[in-house]
Formats: structure tokens, C-alpha cells, sequence
């Protein structure tokens, strides 16, 4: 894709600026800190920020993310005086600098002269300023801005010494629908397919009549009588992340050709609809992320350390940087929980567990105006008598405690595959049931490996699953050629994959594939099927006897179905009535080395836990201290166990004591007490175990 190509010395010193996160980090240690908006605060405050940031043991602040406004009041005129004295005071009291393109929120008085930068949603409606985030991804006047202040600023501080971080724009998300965006996707189109006919082809037009004469006549899904092509739809999504990345990609190449050679990146949000973050993984020198989970749902912990996961496998295993997260409650949810301060620490810890170099939070001193007013900051508006700045100073000290972490790398030998277009494409509308989502699934797999402290890689599809012993598939509507050729492999190897419901059913364009299904893997599942039907909830199933793992309870499935036939795979449970009584849903199969086990409908939680664990053991995977996995976890309740290199890392997010048994004498690098055979973590606490050697 051109939007992702960089001129041959940019990618030359971008490379070089590879290795920069953690040389980085071998100076600093683990990262600590957060985003800081000193153009909010009178000059005076700055200095009590900057003592107050010493106190804690910050190393490492994002500056300028929203300052467009104030670089540049007036169009063309830039105003750096502040910053100068900023980054200057920032660098005297040694803390670095994650120095931050302003190109996220253009000043009010762009949209206003030039509308045409200003985003136009599905129905039309053009946005306007007042909030943030008003721009256009397509629009050449934004981009011609944006890429203007960005040389202003990258030429300034290039070679600031304070400056050991750039950070372009801010999570990279906006859509439009407008005219210019039309023209942008057009261009893509052609790119992509050349000749309208291949275009029609692609999407199938000869349905509803919706065969297009010339590239010009298409347009961006907007408001229609009816349900939209959604070939197009997944198009138009393929182009919006590619777009961003391509105003990303040109504010990252004005950096470096500005002489910049520290790592460039932006903050990336997770499991996030519009950008697909394999193809920006590539683009960034540092995979930096933006993670708020619900302090209230029982399920967060695991559900964020999933998106963790991502985070390094995204950087191939590199140590990866928690830009922003919430040190207690946000203000843009209906109903925001705060935390305790040793939660905050608890949440912390656990990105560093599981491959994070840095901790840093949304934002450094809490807002006194604005939306953003009654969002949690490392320095409340209370003040430094409180005890979320306490709770500030400790988390401070503990990470400094953890630089023998620095670098280390999580070895996960179970592969989970996701990625965005199937997820895309499997979420158009217009299926057998709405009630089936690509995360809620990966989410729900997932599960059951934390609770058993398994670490978990998460596959790009057609990637070699390498050394991954256990592959899981919850739920790939979109398995194409090659994907399933690597599976196919590393089943052959002796793998073994597990396949969920709805999945390999359409190719790259979301056409249903010829044949039964999922044609591209009936061979390894020995199953296939030939349609699918929305369940009923609590729909029974019968299970055989014969299969040893069966749960004695939750012998349901709901949700979807499919009407399938053993072709030569063993079948472990079968439907007990409704429309497929009597035919399988959840098969084995043998195939050269491995085995492949397919699960033909969404599952019970005790039925998904009973299937899974029954891979892990046959592909011999214990969890973090030895013990195989049991459908119910290994692990008391609410602990998390992660091995990062030589640490331990015990998390305790349950309500009660959890007692693990160790597998060597080992000392707590937080606290420096020692174990011999067993640790306690309190609830809420957490433990960085290394093995200690006895003489
Ligand atoms: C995002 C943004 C920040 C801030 C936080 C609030 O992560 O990047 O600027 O608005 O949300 O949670």
C-alpha cells in the first residue's frame, strides 16, 4: 500500500529508532508517567508539577496532544515560547519527553475556514468544532495543516534533549463519509481492484442492481432505504484504517525527515473498530496503548489482559508502552467507578507482567474546566494530600524496584487468531443471528486460559504458528487460502487447533464460500456442514459418554448453530433437539501429527472450558507453575500468574487470600520477602516473584 511506504532513509533511521523504546528504557528503567497539559495551567503551576512529578517518580510525560490551538492562534502564526519553557524545565529536572504532534484537535478557526476538513458522518451531517477530534482523515487541507505545524515542531525540537519520544496525533479513529472522502476512496478502490468490472466482481454488485459504470459513481456507505452492500461496507472499513494510517504515516516521515531519531509511535486502543492494527504495527517503532477497563466488570481483568496480549504480539513479542490509563474512575462512561489506589497499582502491574515497559496515565494533573474535569489524575485536584497521589508516589517506587524487568519477554506457547477484516466482515448485517460478536467469542476463549495462567500469543492469520503447541480459533468468519494453509501445517506438525462456530464461511471480500463448510478446513476438522440457524438459549446438548473431559453440568449451547456431519472426526457432543437433533456439535479429529477439535455452535462456558482444557493437556501445556490446566482454572480465583523472563507475576484481583504453591524458593522483588514453598497474596495485592538461590 502506498499509504504505508516510507522514503528509504526515513525507514533506514526508523529502524535505527526500532531498538529506541528500549534503549530508552535501559536508561529510564521502566517508563512512568503520563499525558501533561501545562497550556491548561498558568506558568506558576508548572514548577509545582514538575516538583510533584520528581516526588512520585515520573520519568516520562506526553506533552502537547491537544496545544494546537495554542502553537498556532492565528493561522500560520506559531507561538513555541511556551513549550521552549516547558520542555526546557522538564528536561532541568531530568524528566524525558514523549513530545506529541497537536493534530488530533485543529483549532476552531480551520473548520471554520475551511469546512471541507470538518467530517460528514453517514447521514450527512457535517461535524463542528467544539469538542475535539473535528477533522477530516481525507481531507488535503487538514492533512497540508497538520503536516505544516508537525515540520514546525519536529524541526524545533528534533534535537531537544528533554525529547526521548514522538507520539503523532492521537488515537487514530475518525471516519468520514463526505465528498472528499469519496474521492480518497475511490483512489483506494482503484488501487485495490484496478477495472470497475473487478470491483463489481468484488462486491457482488449483480445483487439489487447495484452494478457500478465507472469508479466515480461509488460512494462511501451513507444513509440508504435499505441494508447496504456490505462488501462495500468492508471495503470502506479497509480504506478508513488505511487513510488514518496514512495521515499517521505522512506526520511520522515529516518527524524523521526533520532529523528526529527517537522511536515515533501513537496510541493505539485496543481491540478498536476502525483501524486494523496489524497493518499499522509495522508503522509504529513502539506499540503504545490506551487501556480503560470498567473497574466495575467482573470480567476485566482478563478481557484487558487479552488486549495486552495483543499489544505484544502486535510488537512480535517486543516490550510494548501503556500510554494511557485511568490511576482511578474516568468521566465518559453513564457511570464511573473510582478505584482504590491499590488497584490502580494492581492494574499497573499487570501490564508490566505482561510485557509493558511503561506505565503512564491519562493525565498528569487533573482538568479544572472542560469535559475532562472530573477524570481521575495522577495529581488530583486535591492535591498532593490525597490518596490517589499517594497511591502515585508508591506505584512510583515500585516500578523503580522492577528494572530488573526491563526487556524481558513473555514465551506463550497457545496462539489465539483474530484479525479486524474478519472481524469486520462478520459483523455486517444481515446474518443468521446479530447475537454472535467476534470479541464477546475471543473474549469468552481467552477466558479460560488466564483463569489457568496459560499466556496466550495472539496470531495474525497466515502468520506461522511457530512454536505455538495449542492453536485456537473462537471465531474467524474470514479464513482465506493462506490462513488455512498455516493451519492446516501446524496441525500436520502436531498442533492442536481448536475452531469455533461460523468460522472459514467467507473469503476476503465476505463472499460465502462454494461448498460445505468451512471448505478451506473440512479436511483437518473431518466435519463439515451446509447452514447455519440462530439457537434458542439453553438449546440441550447430548454428550458421548465416551469423551472423559465432558462437564457433568451446562450440556447447553445458544446462539448459533449449524447443521453439520461427521466426516470422519469423532463427535463429543451432539444436539439433543430442535432442527439438528441427533447431529454433532463439538467433533476431534485426528490429522497427521495433531488434532483438530471444532465446535459447531456457541457453547456453554462450562462445555467451551471442558473442550479447551482437553486441547491444552493433549498438547502437554501446564500453567505458569506446572500444573495442567482444569476446566474450572488451576489457579485459586481471581489470581493471575504471568512469567515474564525469569519473573513471577502473582495478582491477586479476587476478594480473598489465594495461596500458590512455587516452584522454587523465591523472593518478592516489591518487597524483598522471601518464599520456600508456597506464597499468599492478599486480594488486591501483587507479588514479582524471582527464583532465589538457596545455598
Ligand atoms: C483517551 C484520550 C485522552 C483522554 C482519555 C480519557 O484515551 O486519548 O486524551 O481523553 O481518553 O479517558
Amino acid at each position: 500500500m502506498p499509504t504505508t511506504d516510507r522514503p528509504a532513509d526515513a525507514r533506514a533511521s526508523a529502524d535505527r529508532a526500532g531498538s529506541g523504546f528500549a534503549a530508552l528504557c535501559a536508561d529510564l528503567g521502566l517508563c512512568f508517567g503520563g499525558d501533561y497539559n501545562p497550556e491548561q495551567w498558568p506558568r506558576e503551576v508548572w514548577n509545582d508539577d514538575v516538583r510533584l512529578m520528581r516526588r512520585a517518580g515520573v520519568n516520562l510525560v506526553t506533552v502537547g496532544v491537544f496545544s494546537w490551538s495554542r502553537i498556532e492562534p492565528v493561522p500560520g502564526e506559531r507561538d513555541f515560547t511556551w513549550l521552549d519553557e516547558v520542555l526546557d524545565l522538564l528536561h532541568e529536572n531530568g524528566i524525558a519527553v514523549d513530545l506529541a504532534t497537536p493534530t488530533a484537535s485543529p483549532p476552531p478557526w480551520l473548520g471554520i475556514r475551511h469546512p471541507e476538513t470538518l467530517p460528514v458522518d453517514r447521514d450527512g451531517v457535517r461535524l463542528s468544532a467544539g469538542s475535539r477530534n473535528q477533522f477530516s482523515p481525507a481531507s488535503a487541507v487538514y492533512r497540508e495543516h497538520a503536516l505544516a505545524i508537525t515540520r514546525d515542531l519536529a524541526e524545533r525540537y528534533a534535537r531537544h534533549p528533554s525529547v526521548r519520544m514522538w507520539h503523532v496525533g492521537n488515537e487514530w479513529g475518525q471516519l468520514d463519509h463526505g465528498d472528499e472522502a469519496a474521492r480518497e476512496f475511490r483512489l483506494w478502490l482503484r488501487r485495490e481492484y484496478a477495472t470497475i468490472d473487478a470491483l463489481n466482481e468484488a462486491w457482488g454488485t449483480a445483487v439489487w442492481s447495484q452494478r457500478y459504470g465507472s469508479f466515480d459513481e461509488v460512494l462511501p456507505p451513507r444513509r440508504a432505504p435499505y441494508t447496504i452492500n456490505p462488501t462495500q461496507s468492508l471495503d470502506f472499513r479497509r480504506y478508513s484504517s488505511d487513510q488514518l494510517l496514512r495521515c499517521y504515516g505522512e506526520q511520522r516521515d515529516a518527524i524523521r525527515e526533520a532529523g528526529a531519531t527517537q522511536p515515533i509511535t501513537t496510541n493505539f486502543m485496543g481491540f478498536f473498530p476502525h483501524a486494523d492494527y496489524w497493518s499499522w504495527a509495522d508503522a509504529v517503532d513502539v506499540i503504545a496503548d490506551d487501556q480503560y477497563p470498567d473497574p466495575g466488570d467482573e470480567h476485566a481483568p482478563a478481557d484487558i489482559a487479552l488486549v495486552q496480549d495483543l499489544m505484544r504480539s502486535l510488537g512480535g513479542g517486543r516490550p510494548w508502552l501503556l500510554m494511557e490509563q485511568a490511576i482511578s474512575a474516568v468521566s465518559w462512561r453513564e457511570h464511573n467507578l473510582a478505584k482504590t489506589p491499590q488497584k490502580g497499582r494492581l492494574d499497573s502491574l499487570q501490564a508490566v507482567a505482561r510485557g509493558a515497559d511503561g506505565i503512564c496515565f491519562f493525565q498528569w494533573r487533573q482538568a479544572r474546566s472542560g469535559p475532562e474535569r472530573f477524570h481521575s489524575a495522577m495529581l488530583p485536584a486535591a492535591g498532593d494530600d490525597s490518596a490517589v497521589f499517594h497511591g502515585v508516589e508508591r506505584l512510583g517506587a515500585d516500578l523503580r524496584r522492577l528494572r530488573p524487568v526491563v526487556g524481558a519477554r513473555v514465551n506463550a506457547r497457545v496462539g489465539i487468531l483474530f484479525d479486524w477484516p474478519s472481524w469486520w466482515a462478520s459483523e455486517e448485517p444481515a446474518r443468521p443471528t446479530e447475537r454472535l460478536r467476534t470479541i464477546e467469542q475471543v473474549q469468552r476463549w481467552y477466558r479460560v486460559l488466564w483463569r489457568n495462567g496459560v499466556a496466550a500469543n495472539v496470531l495474525r492469520p497466515g502468520d506461522d504458528a511457530g512454536d505455538h503447541c495449542v492453536v485456537l480459533v473462537p471465531h474467524s468468519y474470514v479464513i482465506e487460502p493462506g490462513a488455512a494453509d498455516a493451519l492446516r501445517d501446524a496441525v500436520s506438525g502436531g498442533a492442536r487447533l481448536v475452531v469455533g462456530p461460523f468460522s472459514g464461511v467467507a473469503d476476503r471480500h465476505g463472499h460465502l464460500l462454494q461448498g460445505r463448510s468451512p471448505a478451506l478446513l473440512r479436511d483437518l476438522l473431518g466435519v463439515s456442514g451446509e447452514e447455519w440457524s440462530g439457537l434458542p438459549d439453553g438449546a440441550p446438548l447430548v454428550v458421548d459418554e465416551a469423551w472423559d473431559a465432558a462437564p457433568a453440568v451446562g450440556r447447553t449451547a445458544s446462539v448459533l448453530a449449524e447443521r453439520l456431519r461427521a466426516d470422519g472426526a469423532d463427535v463429543l457432543a451432539a444436539f439433543g433437539d430442535g432442527v439438528y437433533a441427533g447431529l454433532p456439535a463439538i467433533t476431534r479429529h485426528a490429522f497427521g501429527e495433531g488434532r483438530a477439535w471444532y465446535v459447531g455452535a456457541v457453547v456453554s462456558d462450562e462445555l467451551l472450558a471442558a473442550v479447551l482444557t482437553d486441547a491444552l493437556r493433549d498438547a502437554g501445556v501446564t500453567n505458569v507453575v506446572g500444573v495442567p490446566p482444569r476446566p474450572e482454572g488451576s489457579l485459586p480465583q481471581g489470581l493471575e500468574a504471568v512469567r515474564r523472563g525469569d519473573h513471577l507475576f502473582l495478582l491477586n484481583h479476587g476478594r480473598h487470600g489465594a495461596e500458590l504453591v512455587l516452584p522454587a524458593a523465591m523472593r518478592d522483588l516489591l518487597t524483598d520477602e522471601e518464599f520456600d514453598r508456597a506464597a499468599t497474596v492478599a486480594p488486591g495485592a501483587a507479588m514479582v516473584l524471582t527464583e532465589r538461590l538457596t545455598t
